[in-house]
């Protein structure tokens, strides 16, 4: 299972670097961070960084997809704000050598068709789901089955975590990546037993030298 950043701060970048495979952004993480996107992609070490297409997508994807020493993927929503389908834009991108992430996906079925029109990578917001009691490990682990079954290249991604249990049943459940906020992260790596532990050895260190 691979971790990638769910952020798009470059401070977070740098100091998760050495667990992340990646990182996701939308226009909610941009907002919210108040980053300047290009900045961001420039610490990743050309590390894959999905980028959100909006408004004109063809347009926006092609002018991301050409920033220098970057590996830049293009998120697509599956259904754009009408309700339409975005199956030929995720076509259109990947014929041109475009890598897509097909985002805010919440079933199989979905993933069946975003996976059929070319998408390099799935995203399905297992949070969203987990915040209205529904069983987001049964979606994954259905994804994953059907992505084996079809030999498909095609990477899922769970996002929208919220929780430390979230990403433990994103992972039992079959995960490929699991894009992360930095505050889980910080809980992962944190344990009071750890901590007192080291500042325990740190302690009896300082006693050993000094005798
Ligand atoms: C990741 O690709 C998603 O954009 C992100 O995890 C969504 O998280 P949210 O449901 O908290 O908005």
């Amino acid at each position: 299972m691979k971790i990638f950043l769910d952020s798009s701060k470059v401070s977070e970048a740098k100091k998760w670097m050495p667990v992340i495979e990646g990182a996701t952004t939308n226009p909610s993480i941009l907002l919210k961070d108040g980053s300047n996107i290009e900045e961001f992609i420039s610490v990743m070490e050309g590390k894959p960084v999905s980028v959100e297409a909006c408004g004109d997508f063809l347009t926006d994807a092609r002018k991301y997809s050409k920033i220098p020493d970057a590996a830049i993927v293009i998120k697509v929503p599956l259904l754009n704000p009408e309700g339409g389908s975005n199956l030929s834009i995720i076509e259109e991108l990947t014929k041109e050598g475009i890598q897509v992430n097909c985002t805010a996906l919440f079933s199989l079925s979905q993933v069946i068709l975003a996976t059929a029109a070319g998408s390099r990578y799935v995203s399905l917001f297992a949070g969203r789901v987990d915040d209205e009691g529904g069983n987001y490990a049964s979606m994954i682990e259905d994804c994953r089955n059907y992505l084996e079954e079809d030999a498909s290249d095609t990477e899922l991604i769970v996002g929208s975590i919220r929780t430390i249990g979230n990403v433990l049943d994103s992972v039992r459940a079959g995960a490929h990546i699991v894009t992360i906020p930095p505050n889980i992260l910080e809980k992962m790596l944190m344990h009071r037993y750890s901590l007192d532990t080291v500042r325990q050895f740190e302690e009896d260190s300082k006693k050993l030298n000094a005798r």
